[in-house]
This record gives C-alpha cells, sequence and structure tokens, in this order.
C-alpha cells in the first residue's frame, strides 16, 4: 500500500515538472531565440500572394473596414503615386510652357486703332458674380487637389510634417466645402448662357481661321466666339463630371463601393489636370493675352472697337436691338 501510494506520488510529481516545462518552453524560447522578422508568417507579400488580400476581424459593425489590402488597392496606388503625377505634370507644366511660347511670339493682342472711347455693356452684374465665384471656388479647388496629388513630394519636405499637415487638412476642409458653391456655380453658368453656346455655322468659319490668333484677321462672331464656345463646355462638361466623380468620393460606399470609387478617383483627376490646364488658357487670354478683354468681366463693359474686332456679329446685334446704342455708354 505504502509502495502503491510512492508510486502514485511520484507519478503525479513527473506530470507537473512535464506540465512547469511544457508552459516554461515558449516564453523562454521568446526571450531567449533570435526573432526572425522575414520568417514566412510574416511575409506580407505572401500572404498577398496567396490569399490576394489582407483582411482581418473587427469589432465595428462595418466589415468592409476589415480588408487592409486587395490587389486593386495596390493598381490604384501605382496610378495614384506615379502615372497620374506624370499626367498631372505634363498636363498643366506643358501648358504653362505653351502660353509663355505663344506669348512670347504673340504678346499681348491689341485693340486696332486703339479705343474709341465708347463702351458697350457685355456682362450683367449677375453674370459677372456668377463667373467671379465659379472661378473663385475653381482655383482653391484646384490648389487644394493639386496638394493631394503633389503635396506629399513637393510640399511636405519644404514645410515639415507639422506645416504640411495644418495646409493639408485646411486645404481638404476648402475643397469639400467649396465645392457646393461650385456645383452651384456650374449650373448658373450653364443655364445663363446656354442660348449664347449653341454651336453654328459661324464656329466652324471661326476655327477653320485660326479664331485670328495666329494673324491679323478678324472671323466674325456672336456674343461668344468658337474658342469660348468650346471653353463654355468644358466647363459645364467638365465641372459636371468633377462634381458627380467628386461627390462619389466625398460620401464614400453611398453611391458606389470600391472599385467605382477607384474610377471615381481615376476620372475626377484626369479631369480636373485637363480643366486645370484649358482655365490657365482662359486666364491666359482674358488677361494679358488680350488688351482689352479683363474688363469685360470687370466693370462689365467693353470698349466698341474691342467688341467690333473680335465680336462682330455681336456688336451688330446689340446696335440692331438698340439703334440709338441704348447700351452702349461713353466711357469714364
Ligand atoms: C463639386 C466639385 C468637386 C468635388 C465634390 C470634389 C471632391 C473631391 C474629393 C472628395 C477628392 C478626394 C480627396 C481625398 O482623396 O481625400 C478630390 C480630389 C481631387 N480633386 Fe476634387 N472635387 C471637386 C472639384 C474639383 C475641381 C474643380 C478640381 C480641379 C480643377 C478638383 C481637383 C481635384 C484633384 C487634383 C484631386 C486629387 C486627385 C488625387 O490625387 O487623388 N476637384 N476631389
Amino acid at each position: 500500500m505504502a509502495k502503491l501510494l510512492e508510486r502514485i506520488r511520484f507519478i503525479v510529481g513527473a506530470l507537473a515538472l512535464a506540465l512547469i516545462v511544457a508552459m516554461a518552453t515558449p516564453v523562454l524560447a521568446q526571450q531567449g531565440a533570435p526573432i526572425n522578422p522575414t520568417a514566412s508568417a510574416v511575409k506580407e507579400q505572401q500572404l498577398l500572394n496567396e490569399v490576394s488580400r489582407i483582411q482581418g476581424r473587427g469589432t465595428i459593425p462595418d466589415v468592409r473596414s476589415y480588408v487592409l489590402e486587395h490587389p486593386a488597392g495596390r493598381e490604384w496606388r501605382q496610378w495614384h503615386e506615379v502615372t497620374l503625377r506624370w499626367i498631372g505634370a505634363i498636363t498643366v507644366l506643358g501648358t504653362l510652357a505653351l502660353i509663355v511660347i505663344v506669348y512670347l511670339w504673340r504678346g499681348m493682342i491689341k485693340i486696332e486703332g486703339g479705343r474709341s472711347g465708347r463702351t458697350i455693356v457685355r456682362f450683367t452684374a449677375f453674370e459677372r458674380f456668377v463667373h467671379w465665384m465659379t472661378a473663385s471656388c475653381f482655383i482653391i479647388l484646384a490648389l487644394s487637389g493639386l496638394n493631394i496629388t503633389f503635396g506629399k513630394p513637393l510640399l511636405l519636405p519644404l514645410l515639415g510634417p507639422e506645416a504640411f499637415t495644418t495646409w493639408s487638412e485646411l486645404a481638404k476642409y476648402a475643397h469639400n466645402y467649396l465645392s457646393f458653391p461650385f456645383t452651384i456655380g456650374v449650373v448658373l453658368v450653364l443655364l445663363i448662357w446656354v442660348g449664347d453656346n449653341i454651336p453654328n455655322s459661324a464656329d466652324v468659319e471661326w476655327f477653320k481661321r485660326g479664331g485670328g490668333i495666329f494673324s491679323d484677321d478678324h472671323p466674325p462672331a456672336g456674343h461668344f466666339n468658337g474658342g469660348q464656345k468650346a471653353i463654355y463646355w468644358i466647363v459645364v462638361l467638365g465641372g459636371g463630371t468633377s462634381a458627380v466623380t467628386g461627390y462619389l468620393l466625398m460620401f464614400p460606399f453611398y453611391g458606389t463601393g470600391i472599385s467605382g470609387m477607384q474610377l471615381a478617383e481615376v476620372v475626377h483627376a484626369t479631369v480636373a489636370m485637363l480643366f486645370i490646364a484649358v482655365m490657365l488658357a482662359h486666364i491666359y487670354i482674358g488677361t494679358i493675352g488680350m488688351e482689352g478683354a479683363a474688363e469685360a468681366m470687370g466693370q462689365g463693359t467693353v470698349d466698341v472697337n474691342w467688341a467690333r474686332q473680335h465680336h462682330s456679329q455681336w456688336l451688330k446685334d446689340e446696335m440692331a436691338r438698340s439703334p440709338k446704342g441704348a447700351r452702349a455708354q461713353p466711357a469714364e
């Protein structure tokens, strides 16, 4: 009996010792053994190759947040970090370079024979308000958008992380909130000027004659010439596309899923770069490119000689509408 008890005590003791050793081994292994950071179990690339996405488990109700990486995300990153930057740089810098070349070659297009001293109303106060509201929103949207594309490589090294974060946060708020007055502006632009922007045969002629830009030719034009009509439709369609794709991104998952949002971003960013390039050309021709153009959107009037040179048909129509030149007024 005593021997049996002694054997049982021995077996229980041996089992307890084995249990302690078994529990202590992993702890010792963790403390003593060198860590292998490239062990196959933690290789992200291998995980991605095998399961094509990295997905975990979470506690919040939105299960979409459990996917951390998937192949389309990596393709999109390549587009955003490399391809888009090339497209943006070539389009925007290329347009700026072209503008400099045109200015050096052509200079400012002058009013032939100088100013007449008589002006005619070209845009009402409401039209100018709509133009400047849309334009100022556009400029801030463009700068804050370009910060999303180029800020990290260009500004972060210059400003440092704290200032860059503050600026980017501000820019992002501006981009989100100014999208609303911009969209309203685009809708108003569509409504107030659509009647004057329907293409006609005079526009074909205007384009055939290069808009008179390459010579001292003055193809006749109505309220808007062929070039301005093209700008108008670019603003309406480009603005509309930026708005639709932008809101899909601003309100994620309401309109579309991940792939839809990636497509929306690709369209949004590509349209934005082309839009910026076209607006640079528009700003050029409205300021230093052509004498007497800026005042049309400034005080709302233009010199009669300017109107005769660039919009002869419009001047004729206006004069016919009010033969005594009711809309024509002496310059101050
Ligand atoms: C209603 C109008 C618009 C809305 C709702 C909108 C909204 C957005 C949103 C939500 C983003 C993504 C921001 C992020 O990744 O955090 C974005 C990016 C961007 N937006 Fe807009 N946007 C609008 C108009 C414009 C306009 C007019 C331009 C320029 C002409 C523009 C240029 C850009 C650019 C360049 C980006 C960065 C693209 C990138 O690098 O991924 N946006 N926009």
